[in-house]
């Protein structure tokens, strides 16, 4: 448990500069970043905004998954369509029944996008935005009307004119929890279904863009740069987090080559191989294996290696190969397919 505390403290650390939380923190939305290259996919970062809206502590939040604020009457369909686009590292946005620590439901815009590191594009983190929907069935009940262009502050004003001093202030968070004060029930009613208006959406959109402009900035000043959209060397492969991670646990020295890319690119570098090799695994992947070839190396051997990967087939040579330091060492190399269920190479 306590290595799981360090990895996700690391989590940040080893991209951002320490400021970066407190920059997050000035944001006003309530939002959620997570770590996919730690075990469970846990939350590292949660922001104030949702702190408050969700009832929870810090500490009861960060190590924990998302889905610890989903309940009985959250829609199952829903939910697999968020576990699709995390497999897929996709964005997505969906309206969302959630649960806050004392129990209440309420309805949300969830809008999930993710971070990318600019040297593998690799997924780093996934943020996602939770806007409260305010319910349109509260705002019929009570009379009101509601229109995208500024509806949300002469609503606001509305609200407010007649609200109670402590509920009083300017988040839709608490304008949702005035309207069910206001209404006949305990505020526990809460419809099947909630579409999310045009502001809420547009609300999600600029927060995401916030979120990832600080997490930009903040990676520039480490040199570890990222993006919100994958930004990797051109015709590079991508290597999904979860399959990342797996490769991770072999502590094997290993690379995998993607032979459908132009010049046959390197597309992972176990850590053994880079400290085999003494190479950063930013200046070998992306990169054709011949780096590792020097004056002494055997060109026989390499057109034993050629004809291998023409013919598909494995193959296990004996080559001389240099170090990044320019020293030589023996490379008992074995080169096998991986090849799906219909026998292609992949
Ligand atoms: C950044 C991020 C934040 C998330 N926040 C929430 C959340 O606030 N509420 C929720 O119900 N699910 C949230 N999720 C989704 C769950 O963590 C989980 O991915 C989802 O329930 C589907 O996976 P499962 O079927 O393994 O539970 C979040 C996911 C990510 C990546």
């Amino acid at each position: 448990m306590d290595s799981q505390l360090g990895l996700i403290e690391q989590s940040f650390n080893n991209r951002y500069t320490l400021w970066v939380h407190e920059a997050l923190d000035e944001l006003p939305d309530s939002f959620t970043i997570t770590d996919p290259s730690i075990s469970g996919h846990p939350i590292v970062f949660a922001s104030r905004g949702f702190l408050k809206m969700s009832g929870f502590s810090r500490a009861e939040i960060i190590g924990r998954n998302g889905r610890m604020f989903q309940g009985p009457r959250t829609n199952r369909r829903t939910i697999m369509e968020i576990r699709e686009a995390i497999r897929e590292e996709r964005p997505i946005e969906v309206n969302l029944l959630n649960y806050k620590k004392d129990g209440t439901p309420f309805w949300m815009l969830f809008k999930m996008s993710l971070v990318f590191g600019k040297e593998d594009g690799r997924a780093t983190h996934f943020v996602a935005v939770q806007v409260p929907i305010v319910s349109r069935k509260h705002m019929r009940n009570s009379g009101m009307s509601y229109s995208e262009d500024g509806g949300g502050s002469r609503l606001r004003e509305i609200v407010f004119g007649s609200c109670r001093r402590e509920v009083c202030s300017d988040s839709l968070l608490d304008l949702d929890r005035v309207l069910a004060l206001d209404s006949d029930d305990t505020g526990l009613e809460i419809e099947d279904s909630c579409e999310a208006s045009d502001l809420e959406k547009r609300k999600a959109a600029t927060a995401i863009d916030n979120i990832l402009s600080v997490l930009t900035h903040y990676s520039q000043l480490t040199g570890r740069l990222v993006c919100g959209k994958r930004c990797s060397l051109p015709g590079m492969g991508f290597i999904s987090s979860s399959l990342y991670i797996s490769l991770g646990r072999i502590k094997q020295s290993f690379v995998l080559i993607d032979p459908h890319l132009p010049d046959m690119p390197m597309v992972y570098a176990s850590d053994a191989f880079l400290k085999l090799t003494g190479y950063d695994r930013n200046e070998v992947v992306g990169q054709n294996c011949r780096f590792l070839n020097g004056v002494d190396t055997d060109t026989t051997v390499l057109y034993q290696i050629k004809e291998s990967i023409q013919t598909e087939q494995a193959c296990t040579v004996r080559i001389l190969n240099y170090r990044k330091d320019k020293s030589s060492f023996w490379n008992l190399l074995h080169i096998s397919p991986i090849r799906n269920a219909s026998g292609k190479v992949l």
